[in-house]
């Protein structure tokens, strides 16, 4: 079935804005255009300059890509609600900044469509049980673009873990920062209004609920603010978080450390490793450095991620777009269009996808984190 999709936001994510790249929401939307899945594409932003970019980013992808791709452009704050009215998209993909998640998601959800918000769900749990509550009520389906959960390595983990080949959880360990140059210059517009914990760290926290099934009872967090501060941007450059989860009679506890402020001359945007350690085995997942690393006159050494999202040529000569971003991005489609031909239910899906109530779990970590912050690091528990 053909989709009618609404896309609020161009920004780095869905065009690339700011970067060499095509993001990662656009050209995935190639791939799902090619299989048939989608009939129109409408994008609403802010200013009719990112609008702009967004149609230059396009038409360079016709040009990759070698065919034509129906998008049409809008903008104004208040433009993604004439559009939800006049265009009454199947579904829409919400990728604006944290803080308004949730107005755009209930508003699409109570016009009808089906939604998909880039992570973190929300900022607040009682946001998220908002979304949660207008997604019910419409009989839409709600998720989150948690991709990490579309990573093979993670499934690998996951089915380890299950398997009881790590034996008792004890502890995991994951290191994730970016450079310097996502706070200060990317996202300056609204850098102060997140932190690293929120923009990084709630990757990682989905992940271990995802692999575990475990339930986060209690954090722990410290950060510290130095570089960015005294560049004017008043958030944390380093966020470090303890998380005691529960599993049922067993317990074991995460660490999760991030940063915005690596050096912009490192060897890739993206700085994260993973390690599980349980009684009966470990596993350590560099998910930065992958295996390929590539030197340049032009761009010095770089560890390139060949699985994320990524243009490649494939055997016929024919421009694609691969990754576990864009697995994820096509699943959600697929959903929808199951959803659409009433092959399945929005809540068929509770159990596999990265559903807004799963959503709501990292969603209540993130809140937890942003008091104990405030409260000079004390121990505060997690409520869902
Ligand atoms: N999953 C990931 O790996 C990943 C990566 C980057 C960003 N993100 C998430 O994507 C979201 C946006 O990030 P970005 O990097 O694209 O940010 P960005 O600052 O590049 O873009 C934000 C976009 O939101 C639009 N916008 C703001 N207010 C709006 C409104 N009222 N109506 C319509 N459009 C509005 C702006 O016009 C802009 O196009 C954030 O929630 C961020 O956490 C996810």
């Amino acid at each position: 079935m053909k989709l009618k999709l609404l896309i609020v936001g161009a920004g780095m994510y869905v065009c690339g804005r700011g970067t060499d790249g095509f993001g990662t929401v656009l050209p995935s939307l190639y791939e799902a255009y090619r299989c048939g899945l989608i009939e129109r594409v409408d994008v609403i932003a802010t200013r009719p300059a990112s609008i702009q970019g967004l149609m230059e980013k396009n038409n360079r992808l016709n040009e990759r890509m070698g065919f034509g791709f129906p998008v049409h452009g809008h903008s104004g704050a208040d433009a993604y609600r004439r559009a939800l009215k006049e265009i009454k998209p199947d579904c829409v993909i919400i990728s604006v900044p944290d803080h308004l998640h949730a107005r755009v998601a209930i508003q699409a959800a109570n016009a009808g469509s089906h939604v998909l918000v880039v992570k973190p769900l929300a900022p607040t749990a009682k946001e998220a049980k908002e979304m949660i509550q207008a997604a019910q009520k419409n009989q839409v389906y709600g998720a989150v673009e948690f991709h990490k959960r579309f990573d093979d390595a993670n499934l690998k983990i996951r089915d380890m873990f299950s398997q009881g080949k790590l034996g008792d959880l004890l502890y995991i360990v994951v290191n994730y920062s970016q450079r310097k140059i996502i706070p200060q210059q990317m996202f300056k517009d609204w850098s102060n209004k997140t932190n690293i914990f929120q923009y990084l760290g709630v990757h990682y926290a989905d992940l271990i609920y995802f692999v575990t099934g475990a339930k986060p009872i209690r954090v722990m967090a410290t950060g510290q603010k130095q570089w960015l501060t005294a560049k004017g941007i008043a958030t944390h450059d380093a966020i470090q978080v303890v998380i005691e989860w529960s599993l049922g009679k067993k317990e074991f506890t995460s660490i999760i450390a991030t940063n915005w402020i690596d050096p912009n001359t490192s060897s890739a945007m993206s700085d994260q490793k993973i390690s599980l350690v349980g009684t009966k085995g470990r596993i350590d997942s560099d998910q930065k450095n992958r295996g390929v690393q590539i030197v340049t006159d032009e761009n010095g050494i770089e560890d390139f991620n060949p699985y994320f999202s990524q243009l490649y040529t494939d055997t016929t000569g024919q421009t694609v777009f691969r990754g576990y971003g864009e697995r994820s991005i096509h699943q959600f489609l697929r959903d929808v269009s199951n959803i659409k031909l009433g092959v399945q239910k929005p809540k068929d899906l509770r159990n596999f996808r990265p559903t807004f109530e799963q959503g709501l779990v990292s969603t209540a970590i993130i809140e937890a984190v942003g008091v104990s912050l405030k409260k000079n690091n004390v121990w505060v528990n997690v409520r869902g």
